[in-house]
Formats: structure tokens, C-alpha cells, sequence
């Protein structure tokens, strides 16, 4: 029997779309000689559906017409192991259960690649690739990330983050520690997003509020940085576990405008241009153009940027270098990065599929060690104790 791999995609979340891209191109690579793949669609509002026409990205464009195609199924645990089952059934023919063995999420965003997704295979006690809950969450949030980095003595920008509803009920404070502490020109970001949907750079104190209201629509809490204006960007994707892990070769992504926009990532710089490349459509040099020692010190400083968020699978963490002042900072860490990168591994020596066989061993090695740890104690207290109205604080101490 081959190991059956559950691909999850899409979601709630505004990178809906991309994942949708990310996950197809995924699944074509997963080496079927060793895998059965089962897609697993998760619509907008949470519904999980199955079926083979999941498989074509241009099937995605009647939404309608695909899940008219598709069966809607559910997961759980059932006699020792974890099964997909048919919400519906069929009048003349059962629909049985399928086993799955791995949980594979190609998710984006909120409500998904923030620990959603890895709480829910962990609570179902299922092998999954990618992050845990933890070192998930910690990634989404960019403020918790740069607190953890700070901690780790890691090179990242200082913020002022304050919570939308402080800002609604007194704006002047909260207006004047920005100033204050940050000064123009400066970025505003939702702290929780990607896509760069919901950001702002800001030039001046007159278009402060409008960059605030727009963030406080996606997140509500709110992230405010200096905007570096000689800058590059540097990408540098990781693959292991805290144990061990390595960096590919670094990338730098162009940019349109100020900011690296939701087009330049996924659709190539123009709505025109048509999109169903996702992130490796965008416009980018690879090997990034770097000094040896410049490359190098990236290289390292995201394997130490993963260690310190105690990362798993493959990631992307990107950089800002201000070429001014000759410095890098850490920008953000994607915990499921658009198209899980692959082309930063193919540059690196490693095939698509190459890197879908290492990312499923490193998930099973977890699981492996996580069935070595004691999570649950076999006898039963409860079992024999009598039961007084009182609880356990009614319980004698012998
Ligand atoms: N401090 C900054 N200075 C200058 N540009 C920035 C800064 N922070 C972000 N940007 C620009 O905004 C883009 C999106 O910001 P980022 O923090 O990466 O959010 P997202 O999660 O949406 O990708 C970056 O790729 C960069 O082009
Ligand atoms: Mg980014």
C-alpha cells in the first residue's frame, strides 16, 4: 500500500487563491510511484470537498461547476488511524472511508498557515509536513516574531504595535509615539497578513491615519516600522528540522513600486499577464547578486532565524539589506511559502519532487518522535475513587 498523502488548500484566507495555485503545482510533483495524493479543497467558508477535477488549476474558474464535481468529507479517527469521510452518501453506492496517512498543507495566510491547519492534524494525531502549532503562530505574527528574533539576538527593525481598538478610542497617543519612536518615512502592516495586502509606506504625518485605517480593515493589531528607502530584498528558503537544516541559494524579487505588491508576486508584475504561476511567476534573479560573504552571512542568519522559532519543513525568510547603511534585517519568515519555493531548490541542486520525498521523511521523523514521548497516562485515576459532590477538592489526602 502506498502512503496516502492528504493536500490540503485553500481556505479561509486572502491568499485563498494562491494556495490554490501553490497546491496544484504541488501535487503534480509528488512522486506517484511512492504516493497516492488525496486533494483536499477547503472553500471560503470552511467546507472541505474531494475529487479529481481538484486537480486542474483551470477548473478553479467555476467555482459552482467544480464542487458540483466534487464530494464534501470530513476527517476523524477511527480504529486507530485517521479517515476521510463522504459527508453524503451516494442512493445505490457506499462511499467508504479513505485512510490517510499524512497531512500535506499548501495553505496561506490566516486561518490556516497560522497554526489552524497543524492544530488540526495534531489534534487528530496525524503526521503533517510543515511547522507546528507553535513555531506556525509565532511565524504568522509579525510583531511575536520580531519579539522572539529580538530575543534570539537577531538583526530586525524596531516597531511600535498597538491594538486597532486602542487607536479608535484615543488616536492622538498612539499618532505621537509613532512619530516619536518611528519617524517618516515608515511602514504600516497588519500584523498578521501576507500579500502585502492591507500595507503602507508613509511619507508624511497628514497620510498616517488613512495607512492605519486601511490595516486596522485586515488585523487588529497593527505593526508600525521605519521604511528603509535604499533597500533590497533578499529571499532565502530553509529546509530540515531544528536538528538539521539547510539554506538555499538566496534570491532577490522585483518590484513594480514602493512595495512588493500582491501583482508582482502572483501575477507577474501586470493583471495582464495572467497568473497561474503563483510566486515562481514573479520577476526575480537567482542566485540573488551578492558578495560571497554577504551570501553566506544571509544563509546562516535563516537557518538561525528557523532554529530560533523552532521551524519544520520548508520555509522562505526574507530580508531587507539597506544598502545605505550596509546592514540586513529580518523581515518576515512564511512558514508555507508560495509554491514552497521549489524553484530556490532546484537552483540549489534539489528537484520538486526531490524535495516533496525529504519534507514527507522529516514529517515522519517527528511523528516518530512525538510517539516517544509520554502524552497521556494509561491508568485510569478516576477509576475506583469515590465520587463525593465536593471534586477533587473534596478528595481525603492519604
Ligand atoms: N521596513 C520596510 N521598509 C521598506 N519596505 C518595506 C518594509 N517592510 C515592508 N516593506 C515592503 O512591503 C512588502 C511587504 O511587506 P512584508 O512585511 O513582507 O509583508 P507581507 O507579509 O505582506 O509580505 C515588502 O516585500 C517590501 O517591499
Ligand atoms: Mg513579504
Amino acid at each position: 500500500m502506498k502512503t496516502n498523502i492528504a493536500v490540503f488548500f485553500g481556505c479561509r484566507s486572502v491568499e485563498h487563491e494562491v494556495s490554490i495555485i501553490s497546491a496544484v503545482q504541488a501535487m503534480r510533483a509528488i512522486p506517484r510511484e511512492k504516493y497516492d495524493v488525496t486533494p483536499v479543497y477547503v472553500t471560503k467558508n470552511g467546507e472541505m470537498y474531494t475529487g479529481d477535477a481538484l486537480f486542474a488549476v483551470e477548473n478553479y474558474a467555476d467555482l459552482p461547476k467544480l464542487l458540483d464535481r466534487c464530494a464534501r468529507v470530513f476527517f476523524l479517527r477511527d480504529g486507530g488511524r485517521v479517515v476521510m469521510r463522504f459527508a453524503e452518501q451516494k442512493r445505490f453506492r457506499k462511499r467508504e472511508d479513505i485512510a490517510v496517512d499524512l497531512g500535506f498543507p499548501i495553505v496561506h495566510g490566516t486561518n490556516c498557515e497560522d497554526g489552524t491547519m497543524a492544530g488540526l492534524f495534531s489534534f487528530l494525531d496525524l503526521p503533517f509536513i510543515s511547522c507546528d502549532i507553535l513555531s506556525a503562530a509565532v511565524g504568522m505574527d509579525k510583531a511575536v516574531f520580531k519579539s522572539v528574533l529580538k530575543e534570539a539576538g537577531l538583526p530586525v527593525l524596531d516597531c511600535v504595535c498597538f491594538r486597532a481598538r486602542e487607536y479608535a478610542v484615543a488616536p492622538q497617543p498612539v499618532l505621537e509615539k509613532i512619530e516619536q519612536k518611528i519617524g517618516f518615512p515608515l511602514i504600516v502592516k497588519p500584523v498578521n497578513l501576507g500579500s502585502s495586502v492591507g500595507i503602507t509606506k508613509v511619507k508624511t504625518a497628514e497620510e498616517l491615519p488613512e495607512a492605519i485605517e486601511l490595516a486596522m480593515s485586515f488585523a487588529d493589531q497593527i505593526l508600525v516600522e521605519h521604511a528603509i528607502s535604499a533597500l533590497r530584498e533578499i529571499n532565502c528558503s530553509v529546509l530540515g528540522d531544528v536538528d538539521d537544516c539547510q539554506a538555499s541559494v538566496c534570491e532577490e524579487p522585483f518590484m513594480h513600486d514602493e512595495i512588493l505588491s500582491y501583482e508582482d508576486k502572483y501575477l507577474g508584475g501586470g493583471k495582464q499577464s495572467g497568473g497561474s504561476k503563483g510566486m515562481a511567476s514573479l520577476g526575480r534573479k537567482i542566485p540573488a547578486d551578492l558578495s560571497e560573504e554577504r551570501s553566506a552571512e544571509i544563509r546562516a542568519l535563516a537557518c538561525d532565524v528557523f532554529r530560533a522559532i523552532g521551524a519544520s519543513g520548508v520555509v522562505r525568510i526574507d530580508f531587507m539589506m539597506d544598502t545605505q547603511e550596509d546592514k540586513v534585517y529580518v523581515n518576515e519568515i512564511n512558514t508555507i511559502p508560495g509554491s514552497l519555493a521549489f524553484y530556490l531548490w532546484e537552483a540549489s541542486g534539489i528537484s520538486y519532487p526531490q524535495l516533496i520525498d525529504r519534507l514527507i521523511e522529516i514529517a515522519f521523523r517527528r511523528q516518530r518522535n512525538r510517539e516517544n514521548l509520554t502524552f497521556a497516562i494509561e491508568t485510569n485515576i478516576l477509576a475506583g475513587a469515590s465520587f463525593g459532590t465536593k471534586g477533587a477538592k473534596g478528595t481525603k489526602r492519604s
